[in-house]
Parts: C-alpha cells; sequence; structure tokens
C-alpha cells in the first residue's frame, strides 16, 4: 500500500541543511497498523508529511496507494490526497462549527450533495460512537471526544490510508486507551492501513503490528512488533522496549537488589506467545535445589500475542544456577543474566 525507496528529505535554511529523512526504504502492507517510534526531532511528521505529500522529497519515490505521490502535482495530487487521511495532536478541529458540521467538511470540498453528506456524517458519528453531541462544539467536547471527531472526518471520504501524527499525546492514559481501541477497531473493520507516529512505546504495543524505529532520520530498525519487543537490537529500541517493560521503579528495585546481593544470579526473563503462559518457575523450583525469588514481572499484551518480562533471582551452588539458565533457555524462553541497571 505504501512504499518508500530510499527517500530523503533536506531542508534547506540559513543556518545550514537539515537532513530530517535519510534513505528512508519502507514497505508498508495493505491492512495492517505499522508504527513509527522516535524523539523528538527524528524526522517522523517530515516522514508523514511527505506520506501524503505535504512535502516532496529531495530525493527518493514515495508511493502510496498505487500511486507516486513524490512525482504528481495539482489536481493529481489532490485526488491522491483524497484517499489519504491524516489525524493529529491538537485534533484540528474547526472551532465554530458543530461536531456535524466538522465530520460534514471534507465532504462539502468533494462535493458531495446534501442528503447523501447528513446520511454519511449520522454513519460516521455512529461508528466513532460520537452519539448525542451532533450539535456540540469542538469547545464543549473532552479531549478524547474532539479526536473523534478528528477520526471521523479523516474516514468521511472513505481513505485507504489513516496517518495518525501523535494523535494521543495530548491525551491521558485512559483516553488514549480508548483511541486506541476506535483505530484498531476501524483497522479491522474497515482493512484500514493505518500509519502512526508516537514517542510512545505502550502506543506502539497496543495496536500496531509492525513498527520502524527512527533516530537521526533514518530508519534504525524495522520488524513485528512482538519480535522488535523481545530482541531489540538497536540501543535506540532497547530504550523504547524499557519504556514499557522496566518502568523507574522497577529499575529502582533492582539496583538496589544488585547492590545488596552478593550471591547467586538475577536474571531477566522474556517471555513470548504461548511461554508467557507457561509455569516455569514451579518447573524451575521442583526440578533444581535452588532458591528463587522473584522481583518484578509484568506481562503486555501486543496485537499478536503475550509479551512478559520477570525478574528472579536464583540463589544456591554456582553450577546448578547456570543449569537453571540452561533450562530456561531450553524452554524458548529468553534469559539474561543481569549484573547491573
Ligand atoms: N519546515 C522545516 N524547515 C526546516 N527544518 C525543519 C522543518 N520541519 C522540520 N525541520 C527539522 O527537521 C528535523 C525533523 O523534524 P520533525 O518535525 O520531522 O521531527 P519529529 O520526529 O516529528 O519530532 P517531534 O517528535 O518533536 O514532533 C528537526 O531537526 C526539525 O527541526
Ligand atoms: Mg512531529
Amino acid at each position: 500500500m505504501i512504499n518508500l525507496q530510499h527517500v530523503s528529505k533536506v531542508y534547506r535554511s540559513k543556518h545550514g541543511d537539515v537532513n530530517a529523512v535519510q534513505d528512508v526504504t519502507l514497505a508498508i502492507k495493505k491492512g495492517e497498523i505499522f508504527g513509527i517510534i522516535g524523539y523528538s526531532g527524528a524526522g517522523k511528521s517530515s516522514l508523514i508529511r511527505l506520506l501524503n505529500g505535504l512535502e516532496k522529497p529531495t530525493s527518493g519515490t514515495v508511493e502510496v496507494a498505487g500511486r507516486t505521490i513524490s512525482q504528481i502535482k495539482g489536481k493529481k495530487l489532490r485526488e491522491a490526497r483524497q484517499e489519504i487521511s491524516m489525524i493529529f495532536q491538537h485534533f484540528n478541529l474547526l472551532w465554530s462549527r458543530t461536531v456535524r458540521d466538522n465530520i460534514a467538511f471534507p465532504l462539502e470540498i468533494a462535493g458531495v450533495k446534501k442528503e447523501k453528506r447528513l446520511k454519511r456524517v449520522d454513519e460516521l458519528i455512529k461508528l466513532v460512537g460520537l452519539e448525542g453531541k451532533e450539535n456540540a462544539y469542538p469547545s464543549q467536547l473532552s479531549g478524547g471526544q474532539k479526536q473523534r471527531v478528528g477520526i471521523a472526518r479523516a474516514l468521511a471520504n472513505n481513505p485507504k490510508v489513516l496517518l495518525c501524527d501523535e494523535a494521543t499525546s495530548a491525551l491521558d492514559p485512559q483516553t488514549t486507551d480508548s483511541i486506541l481501541g476506535l483505530l484498531s477497531d476501524i483497522n479491522e473493520r474497515l482493512g484500514l492501513t493505518i500509519v502512526l507516529i508516537t514517542h510512545e512505546m505502550h502506543v506502539i504495543r497496543k495496536i500496531c503490528h509492525r513498527v520502524a524505529v527512527m533516530e537521526n532520520g533514518r530508519v534504525v530498525e524495522e520488524g513485528d512488533v512482538l519480535n522488535v519487543f523481545r530482541k531489540p537490537k538497536e540501543d535506540m529500541t532497547k530504550r523504547f522496549v524499557q519504556q514499557v517493560t522496566e518502568p523507574e521503579e522497577t529499575k529502582e528495585t533492582l539496583k538496589h537488589f544488585l547492590e545488596e546481593t552478593k550471591t547467586g544470579q538475577t536474571i531477566q526473563l522474556t517471555f513470548v506467545g504461548e511461554a508467557a503462559e507457561s509455569p516455569l518457575i514451579t518447573q524451575i523450583i521442583r526440578k533444581f535445589d535452588v532458591e528463587v525469588n522473584i522481583l518484578q514481572g509484568k506481562i503486555s499484551q501486543t496485537q499478536d500475542g503475550a509479551y512478559g518480562s520477570l525478574f528472579i533471582h536464583v540463589d544456591g551452588d554456582a553450577g546448578e544456577v547456570s543449569r537453571v539458565v540452561e533450562f530456561i533457555k531450553s524452554r524458548q524462553v529468553e534469559a539474561e543474566v543481569i549484573t547491573n541497571v
């Protein structure tokens, strides 16, 4: 659905050139939710603007829904952009229009007749769960409701691709979850391809199928969400994964523990899929002559299955402890011995 070949974007300014996007090659499939994560300035928004033709790449080609966005102009580009919708962090609603009229706006622009327009708006209001708010103004809505209006408006002309630029960054965690739930639902029901950019790994974990990690304009790592969580390769990716699996309190507890503990091994176990449910710890206690202390643990759901991280301390005879590590690995659970945090 989306194909980027060696795409670069250089902004030229008086203060020198900014290489916002550098040699990005990516393929995003039809019907998938593809996440792009990176810290501020990584080039995420620049990349997304290249996807809807708001910016032209300095080099490389951008193809969306069968059209070479990076090469077309004028009417052709406007037509193409009807198939590529976008939602924003700050919603970008029209403040003097009601919910209904905000959602109708892109239909008016597309020249849809009034009767058809009203019908479509009603459908969209139902789809995003805004029944009863049709005549409210944006200022009378909560953040989550405003984003629902943004989503309904974005879907009005039946786009093939929905681009989300930090669409949940202005929302509290609970509202974020409900908006992510809605996006996931829309993706399944309509088979809509969604590209979502964020700096928060839990957003990726919750709804994305695949993810690309951006750093200094480059995609430094890419893969299925579950695999990236299980085996992050780049330091940047590891840092993002830790946002979800190792919150600050975990790190503090571990640090304290490692400082105080002189014997045995502290091990981080990473479970994926089925293994997340297997009674591994019980088996270790039964089979080996060791003491097992569970320090911290967390299991999270991704689109493709469960993912968990568990920190345990195994104490006993050194040989027995290393046999425990071998045993864990034989159970297809990743185990890493932790010496510091
Ligand atoms: N129109 C522009 N002109 C000049 N430089 C720009 C322009 N837009 C972005 N940049 C620069 O390009 C780089 C990438 O910016 P971009 O907005 O794409 O990052 P981002 O990953 O979206 O960051 P954030 O998370 O803060 O939104 C930054 O160094 C930024 O200052
Ligand atoms: Mg941005």
